[in-house]
C-alpha cells in the first residue's frame, strides 16, 4: 500500500440518487423519499441532445429542485460548451458542477470558472476516455466522476472495466497528492456497489436502482448498506 492511499474506513460513502429515473411530475415527492432514505446528494443529469443523444432538463428545473431538496445538488452537465452555462446552473442552485473532459475545450479555465462561482468543480470521464486525460488538472479538482456507462440514458448496464478505471483515477490522484473523492455513475446497484467502493469510489450515483424500485426510500437505504459492506476491506 503506497503512502497517501485512502482506505475505505477513512472514506465517507455518499449516495447520490439520480432524478433522471424519478417521476418528473412528482419530483418533490420522489426527492423527499430518497432524502428520508439517507441520500447525501441529489444528482441532476443535464443533457443537450448534442453531446449526448438525449435531452433532459435545464436551469429552471434545477431551480425548482433546489427549492424542495434539503441535500446539495450534484449537477452533471452532459452538454457541449459547458462553460457557457456555468453561471446559469450555479445561480439555479448547483452545489457541485461537473463537466465532461470530452466537451470542455478549455478545461482548466472551466474548472477555475466553476470554483470562482462558489461551486465544487468536477470533471467527468466517458468510458473510452483514459484516466490520464485528467493529469494536468487533477490538482485543481474537487471531485472526479467516472462514467460506468456511456452517458445519455438511465437504466443501462454497468461496464465492468470501470472498476479498473476507478483504480487508475485513484492512483493518479494519489500521485499528484489530491484527495478528491471519486464519483461513479451508471448502472450502479446493490450488487456492484461494494466493488466500486472497493476500487476507490466514494460517491455512488444511482437512478434505476433507486427510482425503479417499488420503494425508493428503502432502495436508497439498501444501497448504502451494500456500499458500506466493504468498509475495512480496501487494500
Ligand atoms: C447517464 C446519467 C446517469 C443516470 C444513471 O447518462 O449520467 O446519472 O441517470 O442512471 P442508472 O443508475 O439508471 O444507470
Ligand atoms: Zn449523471
Amino acid at each position: 500500500m503506497s503512502v497517501g492511499r485512502r482506505p475505505v474506513q477513512s472514506r465517507t460513502i455518499q449516495i447520490a440518487p439520480s432524478i433522471l429515473s424519478a417521476n418528473f411530475a412528482e419530483l418533490g415527492r420522489d426527492i423527499a423519499a430518497v432524502e428520508r432514505g439517507g441520500a447525501d446528494l441529489i444528482h441532476v443529469d443535464v443533457m443537450d441532445g448534442h453531446f449526448v443523444p438525449n435531452i433532459t432538463i435545464g436551469p429552471p428545473v434545477v431551480r425548482a429542485v433546489k427549492r424542495v431538496a434539503t441535500r446539495p445538488l450534484d449537477v452533471h452537465l452532459m452538454i457541449e460548451e459547458p462553460e457557457r452555462y456555468v453561471d446559469d446552473f450555479v445561480n439555479a442552485g448547483a452545489d457541485m458542477l461537473s463537466v465532461h473532459v470530452e466537451a470542455a475545450r478549455h478545461l482548466h479555465r472551466t474548472i477555475a470558472l466553476i470554483k470562482s462561482r462558489g461551486a465544487k468543480a468536477g470533471v467527468v470521464l466517458n468510458p473510452s476516455t483514459p484516466a490520464s486525460a485528467l493529469e494536468e488538472v487533477a490538482g485543481d479538482l474537487d471531485f472526479v466522476l467516472v462514467m460506468s456507462v456511456n452517458p445519455g440514458f438511465g437504466g443501462q448496464e454497468f461496464i465492468p472495466q470501470s472498476l479498473d478505471k476507478i483504480r487508475r483515477v485513484w492512483e493518479m490522484l494519489d500521485r499528484v497528492g489530491r484527495a478528491a473523492p471519486i464519483e461513479v455513475d451508471g448502472g450502479i446497484d446493490h450488487g456492484n456497489a461494494p466493488h466500486v467502493v472497493a476500487a476507490g469510489a466514494s460517491i455512488l450515483v444511482a437512478g434505476n436502482a433507486i427510482f425503479a424500485a417499488a420503494d425508493p426510500e428503502a432502495a436508497t437505504r439498501a444501497l448504502r448498506t451494500a456500499a458500506d459492506s466493504m468498509t475495512g476491506t480496501r487494500a
